[in-house]
C-alpha cells in the first residue's frame, strides 16, 4: 500500500564490480545494456542515504558528503518512485559514501541502489527486488547489480521496455568468500563519464561489433566458474573481460584511457603474484583503481603488495558484501 503520509527511509548499498564487465547502451533513455554483465557486491564500502519526503511539490534538496549537490538524476530515479505511488511530495536527500566518489570506485551503483530502496520504503512500496533493480537501472546501470549481494547476473533482456533487463543473484557471498584489495591510483573524479565514454565506443570503436559477438560466450564461462568455485577460470575470464572493454575503449575516437602508470604498474604487478602461484586477478572499470581479486587467504599478501607499486595512494580490503538493505536512520 502506498503512503498516505510523507515518510522517511534509510537504506545501505555496496559498490559491486563487474568480472564481465557492461559497456555499451542499446536504449540510453531507459539505460538498456548491449550486452549482459556479471559482478560481485563488495563489504565495507557502502553508501548510506536517507529520503524523507516533505509534502507540497518543489525541488528536491540532496547532500552528499555533507554538501549540497546536483539533484537532476537523483530528482529522475526520484520521479520514477513518485509516478508509481502517485504522489508529488518533493524529497530530501542525506547520503555520504565512506570512499572517494565517482573515482572508479562505482559510487553510483551504491549510490542509485540505496537511493531507490530508501525512497520506495518512504513512500510505502512494497517493490519486489527485481523491479527495484530495474528501478535502480534506470537512474546507473550498474547499480541494478548492487540491489544483491554476492555474486550477480545483470541481464541484457530483450524487451524494449527494459522489463527483462534486470539484476539477479546467482551464489550466495557464504558459499564462497572471495576477497578485493581496490588500489586506489588517483582520487580525482574521472574525466570522461561512462555515459558518454560508452556513447563514443559505440559511435566510433571499430571493435564494438566483436564486443556485442563475444559477450555470451565469457558470461557463459564466468557463470560455469562461479557455480564451479574454479578461481583460475574465473580468473581468466574476467581478466580477460577487463581488457576487452578497455580495448573497445582505447579504439574510439578520441581513444579513452582511464589507465594512469600506476594502473599499469598494478596489473602487471598481480600477474606476477599469480605467476608465483598466488590466487588473485585484476579488473579495471572505467577509472584507474586496480581491483584485485584474490582467494581470501591471499588478501594480506595482495594488498602489501600493491601498496609498495609506486603511485598507489591507499589499498581497501573488502569481502563480499550483502544487496541494499533498509537501516535505522538516518546516520545511527
Ligand atoms: O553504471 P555505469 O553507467 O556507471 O557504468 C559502469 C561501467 C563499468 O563500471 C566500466 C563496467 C561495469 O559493468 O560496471
Amino acid at each position: 500500500m502506498p503512503a498516505i503520509a510523507p515518510g522517511s527511509a534509510t537504506a545501505e548499498a555496496h559498490p559491486n564490480i563487474a568480472l564481465v564487465k557492461y559497456w555499451g547502451k542499446r536504449d540510453e533513455a531507459l539505460n538498456l545494456p548491449c550486452v549482459g554483465s556479471l559482478s560481485i557486491t563488495l563489504d565495507r564500502i557502502r553508501t548510506r542515504t536517507q529520503v524523507t519526503f516533505v509534502a507540497g511539490a518543489g525541488a528536491d534538496g540532496v547532500q552528499l558528503n555533507g554538501k549540497t549537490s546536483e539533484s537532476a538524476r537523483v530528482g529522475a530515479g526520484l520521479d520514477l518512485l513518485r509516478a508509481r505511488a502517485g504522489v508529488d511530495w518533493r524529497a530530501e536527500v542525506v547520503s555520504d559514501n565512506n570512499f572517494p566518489t565517482a573515482a572508479g570506485l562505482a559510487s553510483s551503483a551504491s549510490g542509485f541502489a540505496a537511493l531507490m530502496l530508501a525512497g520506495a520504503q518512504a513512500l510505502g512500496l512494497a517493490l519486489p527486488p527485481g523491479e527495484l533493480s530495474a528501478l535502480a537501472r534506470r537512474c546507473s546501470g550498474s547499480a541494478a547489480r548492487s540491489i544483491f549481494g554476492g555474486f550477480v547476473e545483470w541481464a541484457r533482456g530483450e524487451c524494449a521496455d527494459g522489463r527483462d533487463s534486470i539484476a539477479h543473484p546467482l551464489l550466495d557471498r557464504a558459499e564462497w568468500p572471495l576477497a578485493v584489495a581496490i588500489a586506489v591510483t588517483s582520487v580525482a573524479a574521472k574525466s570522461v563519464s561512462s555515459t558518454v565514454g560508452m556513447r563514443r565506443t559505440a559511435a566510433t570503436s571499430p571493435f564494438q561489433g566483436a564486443w556485442v559477438a563475444t559477450q555470451e560466450a565469457d558470461l557463459a564461462a564466468a557463470r560455469a566458474a562461479v557455480a564451479a568455485h574454479d578461481f583460475a577460470r574465473l580468473a581468466e575470464v574476467s581478466e580477460h573481460s577487463c581488457l576487452k572493454m578497455h580495448a573497445l575503449a582505447l579504439a574510439a575516437r578520441p581513444g579513452l584511457i582511464y589507465w594512469n602508470g600506476a594502473t599499469v604498474a598494478c596489473m602487471h604487478r598481480v600477474r606476477e603474484l599469480r605467476g608465483q602461484g598466488m590466487p588473485v586477478f585484476f579488473t579495471v572499470d572505467a577509472g584507474p583503481q586496480v581491483k584485485a581479486v584474490c582467494l581470501p587467504e591471499a588478501l594480506p599478501a595482495v594488498a602489501a603488495a600493491l601498496r609498495e607499486v609506486p603511485g598507489v595512494l591507499e589499498v581497501i580490503e573488502c569481502g563480499l558484501g550483502a544487496g541494499a538493505h533498509l537501516v535505522a536512520g538516518p546516520h545511527a
